[in-house]
């Protein structure tokens, strides 16, 4: 069956129509003639395979990646990095419109990943037999793989490294996670589908195996709820970050932004809405281990992060003393708790950075309804939930001043933006 592509929407997919009804097709470019197959048909859509490119975009690329459709990691790496980057300005701009209802909008910077390539300071490897790699795109079949070009070189070379420890270990674990930090320390997490009493390596052991940066292990087991339980660790689990004047202690179960590129340019971005006044309190919603909340301190007078994460916490009040800043504090709690706190604290701003399911009504309702709050930095990595959040945010007055979209993950269809709202 032959599609013409019209469009490339969120989630990476091409856009045409197959006898008057929606179709969606994998690794194609606008205005491509393509050959494909039905998969799944729908009431209202059509999910395709690609079966053969008739006439290709002059933009189309060999992917560099010999893995790549089969490896349900990237998604654009048919497509030249500008190109991905424009047509994500497009998706974004078109998603914000649209869901988000905003006449006119206009994305007011763009900022490209330094590398396309080699970003990734943290990756997943599932386990299963011999095999070490990702989920097949839509599948839980393992893609075996020896490289990945988004992975920072030291965890590249840990994907071999975590399949020489296998015929070591006593049990197979079902999964590795490898972070990197941006001083070289290396944090591993070996996750069992059972608890288990003891690892057989020790840290000598992996450090030959899996890169000499490997600083400390934790050994987890995967509990029936999904969740993981850490059930012991090995050597120090503790990796740092240096961000221009700041230190970030990052513990093995913390969140840090995973672009090692882009940090900085998220951090600069954010306190670019700061430097306009003194403020009396800022609140940082999500605030993991104060990549955000510390550097806006210099801004005001206090500054207050919440996180739910006990881990992240503990993190973020260390990097607090370790950076010597003493107007910033942090506290445990789930975000849809923190309607108490903005009640308390009457902040003038809010910073957001949510999970890709956005912010609870209950929560836009208390930011609405707070009349010392002048300014929402929202920080998101879902365009949808973002839309639909900004649409929330017009009933307390609040219009929308500017939007930037910060490329953090390069050759996926992933987006992420910083929008300001303002009274
Ligand atoms: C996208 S990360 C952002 C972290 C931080 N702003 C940064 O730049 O590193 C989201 C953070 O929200 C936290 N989180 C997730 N769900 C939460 C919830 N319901 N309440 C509070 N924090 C939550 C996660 O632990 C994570 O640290």
């Amino acid at each position: 069956m032959e599609v013409k592509i019209k469009k490339l929407v969120y989630g990476g997919k091409g856009l045409g129509k197959i006898n008057g009804k929606t179709c969606f097709v994998p690794f194609v470019l606008p205005e491509e003639t393509v050959e494909v197959e039905i998969v799944k048909e729908k009431k209202s859509f059509v999910e395709c395979d690609l079966v053969s490119v008739i006439e290709p975009s002059p933009y189309r690329i060999d992917p560099p990646c010999k893995y790549f459709k089969y490896c349900g990691g990237c998604d654009y790496q048919h497509i030249p990095y500008e190109k991905q980057v424009d047509i994500k300005k497009e998706i974004l701009e078109e998603t914000l419109s649209r869901i988000g209802k905003i006449e006119n909008l206009k994305i007011d910077k763009v900022i490209p990943s330094m590398e396309p390539f080699r970003y990734r300071n943290r990756t997943q490897l599932k386990i299963y037999g011999e095999k070490v790699g990702f989920y097949k795109r839509d599948s839980k079949e393992i893609v075996n793989i020896d490289t990945c070009l988004l992975l920072k070189e030291d965890l590249d070379k840990g994907i071999n490294g975590v399949r020489n420890t296998l015929p070591f270990l006593t049990f197979q674990p079902v999964e590795a996670h490898l972070y990197s930090s941006n001083q070289d320390e290396m944090l591993v997490k070996f996750i069992y589908p059972r608890r288990i009493k003891r690892f057989p390596l020790g840290l000598k052991h992996l450090r030959q195996f899996i890169s000499k940066n490997v600083k400390g292990v934790g050994i987890y087991r995967r509990k029936p709820d999904g969740y993981t339980e850490r059930l012991f660790t090995i050597g120090n689990i503790f990796a740092f970050e240096k961000v221009e004047d700041i230190t970030y202690r990052v513990s093995i179960d913390s969140f840090f932004q995973v672009n090692r590129f882009q940090v900085s340019n998220l951090i600069n971005e954010v306190k670019g809405f700061f430097k306009d006044k003194k403020y009396k309190t800022i609140i940082d919603l999500y605030c993991g281990v104060g990549t955000l909340t510390l550097p806006v301190a210099e801004f005001s007078e206090n500054v207050i992060g919440i996180e739910s994460n006990p881990y992240a916490i503990q993190d973020a009040n260390h990097n607090r003393k370790l950076n010597n800043i003493k107007n910033a504090s942090f506290i445990r709690m789930e975000s849809r708790d923190a309607v108490s706190i903005i009640e308390e604290k009457r902040p003038e701003a809010i910073i957001v950075d949510p999970p890709r399911t956005g912010l609870s009504k209950k929560i836009i309702e208390k930011i609405n309804s707070t009349p010392s709050i002048e300014k929402v930095v929202y920080v998101s990595c879902n365009p949808s939930t973002l839309a639909r959040d900004i649409n929330l945010f017009k009933e307390g007055n609040f219009k929308l001043k500017s939007v930037s979209m910060i490329d953090m993950f390069p050759q996926t269809y992933h987006i992420e933006s910083i929008i300001l709202l303002e009274r």
